[in-house]
């Protein structure tokens, strides 16, 4: 499925009532072990393996690196926690219970795994607020309101997304007219609207400014807690600044894992990867 048919079909509620809402958001299991666990995960694509035994757990609330050379199977990694890559060995488990092997991407997305690809697919006709308001009421849950005025609720949970991207001061402004690295963020934004409790970003500050990538490292930092983060980058001052835990990826399987300086001084990802 491409970007524009992801963002078209309004987070694939249509698609999640035909099969019979398997899943309630909210229902993610994390009270004995983490948000994602991946385990033995194989992907090939024609016999290469883009994935191959692919273990990984995120924790409740982290916000984790993931670095590696070109086709080392990052973005392969996020296709299978998203449903769209099955495979073809291994397990994918959203918190607890919920089985990512067995569920579309529009189960997925509503369960609430959230995915920033790298091309921005804002409204560009919309304003920024617009933006926020139409990612809020393409969510199930508030789908009854959408023909109603917008609640003092709803007006608050906009502000304070505003806020935390950093655009509130334009938020009247033509999204089409934002700069690359503003865009990146409302999509960010477009994203929260829909509460995901695992957000996914493949390489977010690709073509940003200096100062932008400086102000997505805060949030990046300040959505950790409130949701649990992915973020996979080549920019090492980026990831530098943002690190906990990192997690190289290598010929599709965890190479290396820990804190930044200690994974930066590993020779292995030196010489696969931070060397080069
Ligand atoms: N649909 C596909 N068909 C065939 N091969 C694929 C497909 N998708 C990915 N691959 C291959 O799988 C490997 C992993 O690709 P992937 O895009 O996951 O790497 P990546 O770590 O995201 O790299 P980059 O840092 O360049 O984005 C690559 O060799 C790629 O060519
Ligand atoms: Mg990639």
């Amino acid at each position: 499925m491409n970007e524009a048919a992801v963002r078209s079909d309004d987070g694939g509620s249509a698609g999640l009532e035909q099969a019979g809402m398997r899943v309630a958001r909210g229902a993610v299991d994390t009270t004995h072990g983490p948000i994602l666990y991946l385990d033995g995960i194989t992907v090939s694509f024609d016999g290469f393996k883009a994935l191959s035994n692919l273990s990984l757990t995120i924790d409740d609330g982290e916000l984790r690196c993931i670095i590696g050379p070109n086709g080392a199977g990052k973005t392969t990694m996020m296709d299978v926690i998203t449903g769209k890559t099955r495979p073809d060995a291994g397990s994918a488990f959203f918190g607890q219970t919920i089985d990512l092997t067995q569920m579309t991407e529009a189960e997925i997305a509503h369960a609430g795994i959230g995915r920033k690809f790298q091309k921005p697919t804002v409204f560009e006709r919309h304003s920024v607020f617009e933006n926020l308001e139409l990612a809020m009421k393409a969510d199930k849950r508030v789908r009854k309101t959408v023909s109603a005025r917008l609640g003092l609720a709803d007006m608050d949970r906009i502000a304070e997304t505003l806020a935390l991207i950093q655009l509130s001061a334009v938020s009247d402004r033509m999204a089409g007219s934002l700069s690359h690295g503003q865009k990146q963020w409302l999509e960010i934004g477009m994203l929260l609207m829909q509460e995901p409790r695992l957000l996914l970003l493949d390489e977010p500050v690709a073509g940003m400014t200096d100062d932008e990538t400086m102000r997505t490292a805060e949030l990046c930092q300040s959505l950790a807690g409130r949701h649990s983060v992915v973020v996979v980058e080549h920019d090492m001052d980026f990831i530098a600044s943002i690190a906990r835990k990192v997690t190289v990826l290598h010929e599709g399987s965890v190479l290396a894992e820990g804190p930044m300086d200690v994974v930066q001084a590993d020779p292995r990802v030196i010489e696969v990867y931070l060397g080069r």
